[in-house]
């Protein structure tokens, strides 16, 4: 048993599209969420930037005694994942291995879309984990950094999504994939629009649960689960307060937070 929190974090709110795969699949155990929002998108940086960022806030949850640590961002995932799991002792899981996995169990036609941040798109780490699962698979890949503003703004079922869908799927829809990835973490929250688009031949493949579930089973296996009767205390943090960041958690968790604003200068390297 190990009642330490688990740490997850993103540029914003993405990330609390894993949150909630983590409430559902572990309920009990204690979450230390960071956002950081001042530092916001990260998919439009250079990849050296985003390592940066993100070893910052794994010292930051480090320091808060987490016990594993869920980079709840495709995009700081792409830039950092390797580096930080060197580096550090804590167990750290990204979202991109589960979302191809995900995604190459789910395709029939071997075409597979993904869209993303141009940082995770750039970075060729969906198309090259899953040309490693299966060397069939076609990945047509397409960077959509409004939908991280729009998702952001909590415009979650807003026309404007589903027309600028429209023009940023055009190229995927052309190729005939029959799943598509949601591969950055904002992009769950409009699966509704997204989905629309797309028509009902393609299935969206949103990487969280599968990450949920590598953290549960891992968590498991090192004996390593929280125990306890009551639900998990669920912490949020922040890097410069938002107003849209409590709406976002009724949203996506269905219930409100409010955020500290956390300072990250002390974790800096240096
Ligand atoms: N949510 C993030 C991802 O999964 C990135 C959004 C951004 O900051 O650009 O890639």
């Amino acid at each position: 048993m190990d009642n330490r929190p688990i740490g997850i974090f993103d540029s914003g709110v993405g990330g609390l599209t894993v949150v909630k795969q983590v409430i559902s699949l572990m309920p009990q155990e204690d979450i230390i969420y960071f956002g950081d929002t001042a530092r916001l998108p990260y998919g439009t940086k250079p990849q050296e930037t985003v390592r940066i960022f993100s070893e910052e806030i794994t010292r930051f949850l480090i320091h808060h005694d987490v016990k594993t640590i869920l980079i709840a961002c495709n995009t700081a995932t792409a830039a950092s994942l390797p580096y930080l799991n060197e580096k550090y002792d804590v167990p750290i899981f990204g979202v991109i291995a589960s979302g191809a996995e995900e995604a190459q169990k789910t395709t029939k036609n071997h075409r597979v879309g993904l869209i993303a941040t141009e940082g995770t798109v750039r970075s060729g780490a969906y198309v090259r984990k899953l040309a490693q699962l299966d060397e069939r698979i076609t990945v047509t890949a397409q960077g959509c950094p409004l939908f991280v503003s729009m998702a952001e703004a909590g415009w979650v079922d807003n026309p404007a999504v589903e027309e600028a869908a429209k023009i940023y799927l055009k190229e995927i829809q052309a190729a005939g994939v029959d799943t598509l990835i949601l591969g950055c973490t904002h992009f769950p929250l409009l699966a509704k629009p997204i989905s629309r688009v797309m028509g009902d031949g393609v299935t969206l493949v949103d990487p969280a649960l599968a990450t949920a579930q590598k953290a549960k089973d891992y968590l498991k296996a090192h004996n390593a689960l929280a125990v306890r009767e009551t639900t998990g205390r669920r912490t949020f943090y922040v890097s410069a307060m938002t107003d849209d960041f409590s709406h976002l958690c009724q949203i996506a968790l269905g219930q409100s937070y409010k955020p500290e604003v956390a300072d990250l200068s002390q974790f800096s390297q240096k």
